[in-house]
């Protein structure tokens, strides 16, 4: 079957993967309205394109807090790679480095983050930590990450406790989870979190505590309003990412994409603020740039990929699907701005 855009990378996994880790990837919260209108928002947006600008010439680089990548599509943080493929991160961290993009990597990880250093030494990574109650793991696990050579941290803060999940609760996946080859290990991931073992008392004293224990830029993960948005900022965070964990925690929230502008208004280049959910072609990211978005993370998709083992060619979509930017009449990030969608109608 050729694959020619994500869909056909997701019906690749569907078919291949068991029910039950196929319905953990695609799992949402309760009723799933906030996943699905993720992808949903996107098509409400119109373009207004432009016409006459020489588009002879395409540029898609841009820069992460001063570091550059070959287009503005990064890879989110998603737990438990080997699920999709025996090599599991690593194989990510290969193609994202192949890519010149950006992989999260997530606490939940199977494969360690020094194993994911040594198979692409020259990747551009930022750690996602989720706190443990025992702070001491947690600090341990930032000394590891640094010596590891990952370039920041992401702080997801949008998971106090698990979302309801009612496929993983019918299909008992934390239990098969340990049922599977190595399993003891994928459930604890390396770092010995269990699922229910994320401190839910963690508050906005807790980024002071982090920037006491790494130089690491700080980027925050899950936020959905302009007040939380200007409370990181103050804060100190050097970045921000619109999320709502795809869906997966609040069912009933904003999609993440609605939520964007309030947000880029508030923040006002004090910090980079990046958005996940819902992205799925091209113009998706562009429409992401567009209300001011520096970059979009993927990551549904990455695990589609990944099981699919050709995580460069799609990324290599991604690239190609900026084509439609030719269209739109705008022939590099930076000159990706509001007036290039009808903000009005929004
Ligand atoms: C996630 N996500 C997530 N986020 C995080 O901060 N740490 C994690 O370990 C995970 N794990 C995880 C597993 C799976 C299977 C999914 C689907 C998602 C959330 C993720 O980073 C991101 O916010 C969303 O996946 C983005 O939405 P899309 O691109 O999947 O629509």
């Amino acid at each position: 079957m050729p694959m020619i855009c994500l869909s056909d990378f997701e019906a690749y996994a569907k078919k291949h993967l068991s029910k039950t880790t196929w319905d953990f990837f695609a799992a949402g919260a309760d009723e799933c309205c906030t996943r699905d209108e993720n992808l949903l928002a996107y098509k409400r947006i119109r373009f207004r394109p432009r016409i006459l600008r020489d588009m002879s010439v395409m540029d898609t680089r841009t820069t992460l807090l001063g570091t550059e990548i070959s287009f503005p599509v990064g890879i989110a943080p998603t737990g438990f790679h080997r699920l999709a493929w025996p090599d599991g991160e690593k194989s990510t961290a290969r193609a994202a480095e192949a890519m010149n993009t950006c992989y999260i990597t997530s606490t939940f990880s199977t494969c360690t983050v020094e194993e994911i250093a040594a198979v692409a030494p020259n990747g551009f990574r930022w750690f996602q930590l989720y706190i443990h109650c025992n702070r001491a793991l947690s600090e341990r696990l930032v000394r590891r990450v640094e010596a590891a050579g990952f370039q920041g941290l992401v702080l997801t803060a949008d998971l106090p406790y698990t979302g309801k999940r009612r496929d993983d609760i019918r299909n008992n996946f934390q239990h098969r989870l340990t049922k599977l080859p190595g399993g003891a290990r994928l459930l604890c991931s390396e770092y010995g979190l269990l699922p229910n073992s994320i401190d839910p008392s963690i508050n906005w004293n807790d980024i002071y505590w982090l920037q006491s224990l790494t130089r690491l830029p700080i980027i925050l993960k899950g936020i959905l309003t302009k007040e939380d948005a200007d409370l990181a900022v103050r804060h100190g965070v050097q970045g921000i990412i619109v999320s709502n964990h795809g869906g997966r925690q609040l069912d009933g929230g904003p999609a993440t994409i609605d939520a964007l502008i309030e947000i880029v208004d508030t923040v006002q280049d004090r910090v980079e603020v990046y958005l996940d959910g819902g992205i799925r072609t091209g113009s998706d990211v562009l429409k992401a740039l567009a209300l001011g978005a520096k970059c979009v993370f993927l990551g549904r998709p990455a695990l589609w990929g990944l099981t699919y083992k050709v995580n460069e060619e799609t990324w290599g979509l991604y690239v190609h699907s900026f084509s439609c930017s030719q269209t739109l009449g705008c022939h590099s990030v930076s000159g990706i701005g509001r007036n290039l969608v009808q903000v009005s109608k929004l």
